[in-house]
């Protein structure tokens, strides 16, 4: 009797003990996550640009639209925004991506020396900020000379808003579970990348 009461307890014990274990686990793999998408360890489907190759990875790319994430590595709001970021990101770039060759997906680190020319010019007062246009239209952008081709995405701020406003803007009707070209015939034409 006794001992049936002491397996009891030690069954309670056991899964409870298992139940922590997992839980703790669980919180262990979202922070290793995050830090592993911080440290690039797992690579990035967005392209990092910096001030010495932004110009010459926009004019080369085949791609006819891009869009441009300016960020600082130090602020909070970019890194757990970043998730929402790839998870477009892998949709239009990279080797498995569903949709390629029609969005360049590119990010800017503000918080760099180096960039912060670049910066300026775009005018970034906040991270993250979001550009869209033609890639062309960013190399050599001119801030003073009005340029109707690149917008501001106001409200990118998580993935399925991005992909949604990037869906209104292309009349298309990309989602996350999208097989490779899917849903491409119903608004593109390849070669004729000018054409929305
Ligand atoms: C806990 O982590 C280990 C290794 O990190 C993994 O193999 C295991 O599947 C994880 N368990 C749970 C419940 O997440
Ligand atoms: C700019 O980016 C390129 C490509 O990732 C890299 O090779 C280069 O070192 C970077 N330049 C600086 C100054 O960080
Ligand atoms: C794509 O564009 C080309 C040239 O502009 C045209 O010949 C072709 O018929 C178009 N294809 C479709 C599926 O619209």
């Amino acid at each position: 009797m006794s001992c049936s009461i002491f397996l009891l307890f030690f069954a309670l014990f056991v899964s409870i003990l298992e139940q922590s274990v997992s839980v703790s686990n669980g919180s262990q793999r979202v922070i290793l996550r995050a830090i592993s998408g911080q440290d690039g360890e797992k690579p990035d489907f967005a392209v990092e640009l910096n001030a010495t190759n932004f110009d010459s990875v926009l004019k080369e790319t085949p791609a006819p639209y891009a869009i441009v994430e300016f960020f600082a590595h130090w602020s909070p709001a970019c890194r757990n925004y970043k998730p929402q970021y790839e998870r477009v990101a892998r949709l239009f770039n990279g080797a498995e991506a569903s949709h390629p060759g029609i969005i360049l997906m590119t990010r800017v680190d503000c918080a760099l020396t180096i960039n912060s020319n670049l910066c300026d010019k775009f005018s970034v007062k906040y991270y993250p900020m979001f550009l869209w246009g033609p890639p062309k239209k960013f190399v050599g952008w001119d801030p003073k000379q009005e340029n109707s081709e690149i917008l501001t995405i106001e409200r990118g701020r998580t993935a399925d808003i991005l992909l949604g406003w990037i869906n209104k803007q292309l009349g298309s009707s990309y989602g996350f579970d999208d097989g490779k070209y899917e849903n491409e015939h119903l608004q593109w034409n390849f070669s004729d990348p000018g054409q929305q």
